[in-house]
């Protein structure tokens, strides 16, 4: 697949679980009991596919060949991006300590925090940088990108660990949403 494509095609879930994540913060915030399980695997979801994968492919491929361009434009919104990569991180570090010491009120306010940060990064890349990159990396620039992508999904995920990835977003969506 070409690897913009990809990329757009995994915001997807990305969302989703944002969207499960928002389920769930409203229902803590009603009073309900945590459920730990499902929060873990919400947390393991968005540490595995939207951070080392989806970000990892962002972080260690795309951007550093967009910024080979040396577009000052492109490389403004990439500094922006990778810090609200890391942004995101410690809402999600928040998070799995919250779960971890059975905090509601600390998992509903960095959960919110990721859903507000996250939603406009991926609009942002959706319709500012990917278009951007369409037009400025060459065709076999974006054919190397293909390759990375690929040996990212296999050696960083395995292929095993992404279907059980996909299983966990399924089942969280049936039940939440
Ligand atoms: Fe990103
Ligand atoms: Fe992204």
């Amino acid at each position: 697949m070409n690897p913009i494509e990809e990329l757009t095609k995994e915001h997807g879930p990305v969302k989703l679980m944002l969207r499960i994540l928002e389920k769930a913060s409203d229902q803590l915030e009603a009073g309900q009991e945590m459920n730990v399980s499902d929060l873990e695997n919400a947390v393991a979801f968005i540490r595995e596919f939207a951070d080392k994968c989806h970000h990892g492919k962002e972080e260690r491929l795309l951007f550093p060949a967009m910024e080979e361009n040396n577009i000052a434009e492109e490389m403004a919104i990439i500094d922006a991006l990778i810090e609200e990569h890391k942004i995101g991180r410690n809402f999600v570090k928040n998070m799995s300590e919250a779960i971890a010491e059975k905090d509601s009120s600390k998992f509903i306010k960095n959960a919110r925090g990721y859903i507000a940060l996250l939603n406009p990064h991926i609009d942002k890349e959706n319709q500012k940088l990917f278009p951007m990159a369409g037009k400025s990396l060459s065709e076999e620039k974006q054919k190397e990108l293909e390759l990375g992508f690929e040996d990212i999904e296999k050696n960083v995920i395995g292929e095993g660990r992404h279907e059980e990835l996909h299983a966990i977003i399924h089942k969280l969506k049936d039940k939440y949403l």
